[in-house]
């Protein structure tokens, strides 16, 4: 059966291959995406996705969401990433987001659906916790969360902090807490799932706009990690945001503990962790699948596959 998506991104070039995978997947139906601050300013990653989207000519719309975090003003903006760089290397779009603000347009959409639509936060989760404080009721309407973000090992953006939760932890906190069952695929995950120049090199024999989209974005984040972060394999990357999108599709992807996780929001050299409860210490009861495995060679047979087909 074809399971309906939404995607809140912050656009990006991981964003950009989730997205792309998400809009090529037979056995997804994307509806449409919400921008939101993050990699790099909101309006950018608007005009990011859009330009994904008309380089593999999706028609879904996009709509702008929060160009803030909660409550966090001053918010360490990235203006420009070494890993997403700032504008994806793809042309201009001629399109606009449509006037509908995100937070507004995921609360309508999900209040008018069947309960059917999967909801998939790769950025900061600003758009969502905005949206379930504005209208409750849509617990009720998201039957999963499959969310790219938090680390138990280590973070990326701090010592103990992933980068989507640090930007604004009490976003996070809001919807870890909301009672939506949650799938989460943290650094724990991607990092065991990553993305060489070989893989690239067989992006671009498939040859596709998406392949070919996908090697230039991967080949950049290479060139980000190796400067900045580099992995345990050299000349690789994580590809964070596209196993999510994998996830929804093919769950065996990665391997999950049903566990308590909750986020703190005022540690001195914490904040943004997202602390989870193996050892089964807080008697809270669990709230998230939390991804520790993954399937590496599942996830890239997936993406090589997805991102060989047009539209
Ligand atoms: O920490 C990885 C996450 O941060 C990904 O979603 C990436 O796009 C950045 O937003
Ligand atoms: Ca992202």
């Amino acid at each position: 059966m074809v399971k309906k998506v939404i995607l809140d991104v912050d656009t990006g070039t991981d964003d950009a291959i989730a997205l792309m995978i998400a809009a090529l997947s037979p056995d997804l139906e994307l509806v449409g995406a919400t921008t939101v601050i993050g990699n790099v300013p909101c309006v950018v990653c608007t005009e990011n996705t859009l330009r994904v989207f008309d380089h593999i000519g999706i028609q879904a719309p996009v709509h702008q969401g929060m160009v803030e975090p909660m409550v966090r003003p001053d918010f360490d903006r990235p203006e420009v990433s070494v890993i997403h760089g700032r504008f994806l290397p793809l042309p201009e779009t001629n399109r606009k987001a449509t006037s509908l603000k995100g937070v507004d347009w995921l609360i309508d959409t999900f209040m008018a659906s069947d309960g059917d639509i999967t909801l998939v936060p790769v950025g900061p989760l600003t758009n969502v916790a905005m949206a379930l404080r504005k209208c409750p009721e849509l617990v009720n309407k998201i039957p999963e969360m499959v969310i790219m973000g938090g680390a138990h090992h280590y973070g990326n953006r701090s010592a103990s902090a992933e980068f989507n939760i640090w930007v604004d932890p009490e976003a996070a906190k809001v919807v870890v807490n909301s009672g939506v069952p949650i799938r989460m695929v943290p650094l724990d995950a991607t990092h065991q799932a990553l993305t060489s120049l070989d893989d690239c090199a067989k992006f671009r024999e498939i040859g596709t706009p998406a392949a070919v989209a996908a090697a230039s974005f991967a080949e950049q984040r290479i060139k980000g990690y190796n400067a900045t972060q580099p992995m345990k394999i050299k000349d690789t990357t994580p590809v964070h945001d596209a196993l999510a999108v994998c996830a929804v599709i093919d769950p065996s992807v990665i391997k999950t503990e049903f566990i308590h996780v909750d986020v703190e929001t005022k540690g001195e050299l914490t904040d943004g962790r997202t602390v989870c409860d193996f050892a089964k210490r807080s008697g809270k009861e669990p709230n998230v699948h939390f991804a520790m495995g993954v399937d590496s060679p599942k996830f890239k047979a997936m993406m090589f596959d997805i991102l060989s087909r047009t539209t």
